[in-house]
């Protein structure tokens, strides 16, 4: 561990999406347990959420949400608050993926993720937000992607989707600037995940677009994120910030 050993010791964190055990916001969940967060691993059920938040270096919890669900969102934020007293850090991470072009999208697709990757961060801020005021601040890391900073050859609804996250952030950072409440969006390149289709002969494939040549790992992501959590980035709200190894640069 590095400088920011213990920087959120006492503080509690829920990760969304975070039950993908090789997936980014387990790695998130794991880097903010190992600098003393009690971590919410919250996922939907059949995820692998019990088996992340099992093995984290901090007491975590699984908790099972839905992020289009509006009540578990506010049970959630409840929960939350009887068990630790406090929320802290919202890292904003479930999403899906869709590769298809606009004609290729039908509108149940289009709508579907709009719902997860868009109204689900929504829906987690709002939860969220009243507690974090009430307590004088907190930080939020929205998960966008390169698809959110470029729409050329992004699939179209997953793109949307991300575009608006983006817009989100820098809204709500503005709101709340006042609250003491930070609100950052990340924008992650290709990272090796579940989420990459195809094998090693697309993770070849897309490592050739690529400037440094290979894709990035949740693990680097989580770095970002436990800066973005924590006081060391405390004058940073409203950015979206690329970890793309120059993909967009
Ligand atoms: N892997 C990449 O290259 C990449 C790049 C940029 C952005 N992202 C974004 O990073 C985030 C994490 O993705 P990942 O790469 O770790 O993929 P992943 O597929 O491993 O993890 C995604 C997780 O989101 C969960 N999820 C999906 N729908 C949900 C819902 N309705 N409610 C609650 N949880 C739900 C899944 O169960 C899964 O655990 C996503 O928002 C994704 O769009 C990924």
């Amino acid at each position: 561990m590095g400088s920011l050993e213990g920087s959120l010791e006492g503080r509690t964190a829920i990760v969304t999406g975070a039950g993908s055990y090789a997936g980014q916001g387990a790695a998130e969940a794991r880097l903010l347990a190992e600098h003393g967060a009690a971590v919410v691993v919250a996922d939907l059920p059949g995820s692998e959420g019990e088996r992340v938040a099992a093995e984290l270096a901090r007491p975590g919890r699984f908790v099972p949400l839905d992020v289009t669900d509006e009540a578990a969102w506010d049970a959630l934020a409840e929960n939350v608050l009887a068990a630790y007293g406090r929320i802290d850090v919202l890292v904003n991470n479930a999403g899906v993926w869709l590769d298809e072009g606009l004609t290729g999208t039908s509108p149940e697709q289009y709508r579907r993720v709009v719902e997860i990757n868009q109204t689900g961060v929504y829906l987690g801020m709002r939860a969220v937000v009243p507690a974090m005021r009430a307590a004088g601040g907190g930080s939020i890391v929205n998960t966008c992607s390169t698809a959110g900073l470029k729409g050329g050859g992004m699939p179209f609804a997953y793109a949307a989707s991300k575009w608006a996250v983006r817009g989100m952030t820098r809204a709500a950072a503005h709101e709340h600037a006042g609250d003491g409440i930070r609100v950052n969006a990340i924008c992650p390149g290709v990272i090796d995940t579940p989420m990459i289709e195809g094998g090693a002969e697309n993770r070849a494939r897309l490592a050739g677009f690529i400037p440094s040549g290979r894709l990035g790992t949740p693990e680097e992501v989580a770095e970002l994120v436990l800066f973005l959590a924590g006081d060391g980035s405390r004058y940073i709200t409203g950015a979206e910030i690329a970890i793309d190894a120059a993909v967009t640069a």
